[in-house]
């Protein structure tokens, strides 16, 4: 029988487990292991890390590289074949559980004029950020919304939805999130087909954005019981405006430059249960100051140029190009142009992480963080 190294994760330090294997130990290993049952010892520096550890490769992925491969997909599949026509973001780490980083999915979807995928229902949360094309739309409990470049909308958790492209409209590209790894991972999750496969438009056009993005103000009288947002559709024009004014009152973040959540109008707080999302402004030559987090995040370029390194490494960034952070991974952003602004898009988990109080950051260099090598 082949030698097993149990005592592979033994610390030399007070408080942590540091058990030399001996020929009676590991015969009670095997004995325990014939019982299904373990010495946690053995395993617990690994099981309980001195900090996060994440299993996501820190990733790019060009937009000029993929988009071939999406409208290929095009010509492949149907929705109907399909159900959804997408090319998902697979990170090398995190292939067993179809992640693009952390418990964060993501895919790019195409479709084309005229189509429509069916409509359904599932326990993973999601949004989409529209990335090219016109004529694209998203019905949401029988509320149509209208959508183009760099708009934002939530498809939140147990609501009907679908997906197409008006007739007069062009090919549509758009990004998914997903957090379909976390509702595996909670064994939670559940997937429902429209009983008739379309869903009515039961109200006006593009009504929860005119109802809820008002700039401060609410309907009044309105009572709004779901844990989601009541605005579905954040559009880019007002995002961008409101970075821009942002932008000439405040010096921002000094990791992440003009940052600006996406919020529920109703809470204030994060516009989904699990995933949050925000767009942030780096000004002309700006470069951010390097930190990292608690949580996931998946970055979209909406405008411009430039790099992020993360845990030591540059990533060179163009627009729709999207790029992931892993948790616990520094990270900083540079703007590469000297006369006009970039715009990064970024979903993450901070909603699940600070409802379940792990929320922390740190700045680089802060309680002797590593010194970042550049490649
Ligand atoms: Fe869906």
């Amino acid at each position: 029988m082949a030698t097993v190294n149990y005592d592979g994760y033994r610390e030399d330090v007070a408080g942590r487990a540091n058990v030399a294997d001996t020929p009676e130990l590991v015969q009670f290993y095997r004995e325990l292991e014939s019982a299904n049952a373990g010495a946690l010892w053995t395993v617990a520096n690994k099981i309980e890390p001195w900090e996060p550890v994440s299993d996501s490769v820190p990733m790019l992925w060009q937009y000029q590289a993929l988009r071939p491969k999406v409208l290929r997909a095009l010509e492949l599949v149907t929705p109907e074949q399909a159900g959804r026509r997408v090319v998902y973001l697979a990170n090398p780490g995190r292939t067993d559980v179809t992640a693009a980083v952390g418990w964060l999915y993501s895919g790019l979807q195409v479709m084309g004029p005229g189509e429509c995928a069916s409509s359904h229902r599932h326990s993973a949360s999601a949004l989409r950020f529209i990335l090219e094309g016109s004529g694209a739309f998203t019905n949401v409990d029988g509320h149509k919304m209208t959508l183009g470049r760099n708009d934002f909308v939530l498809t939140p958790n147990g609501t009907w939805h679908e997906h197409g492209v008006a007739e007069g409209g062009t090919v549509c590209i758009w990004q998914d999130g997903l957090d379909i790894p976390l509702m595996n991972a909670l064994e939670a999750n559940f997937y429902e087909v429209h009983p008739e496969l379309q869903q009515a438009v039961t109200h006006p056009v593009d009504d929860s954005t005119a109802s809820w993005a008002g700039a401060g103000l609410r309907p009044a009288g309105v009572d709004w019981a779901k844990r989601h947002s009541p605005l579905l559709k954040y559009e880019w024009a007002p995002t961008y405006e409101a970075l821009q004014r942002y932008a000439a009152v405040s010096d921002g973040s000094p990791f992440d430059g003009i940052l600006m959540d996406y919020v529920n109008p109703d809470s204030g707080g994060p516009v989904m249960m699990t995933m949050g999302a925000s767009m942030q402004l780096l000004r002309p030559d700006e470069h951010t100051k390097a930190h990292r987090q608690v949580g996931s995040f998946l970055y979209t370029v909406a405008k411009g140029s430039g790099y992020s390194i993360i845990n030591g490494k540059r990533f060179d960034w163009q627009e729709r190009d999207i790029f992931a952070v892993p948790s616990w991974a520094f990270h900083e952003h540079a703007n590469g142009s000297a006369s006009d602004d970039a715009c990064l898009f970024a979903f993450h988990d901070l909603p699940v992480m600070r409802a379940l109080g792990l929320y922390r950051e740190q700045a680089y260099g802060e309680n002797g963080g590593y010194q970042p090598v550049l490649s």
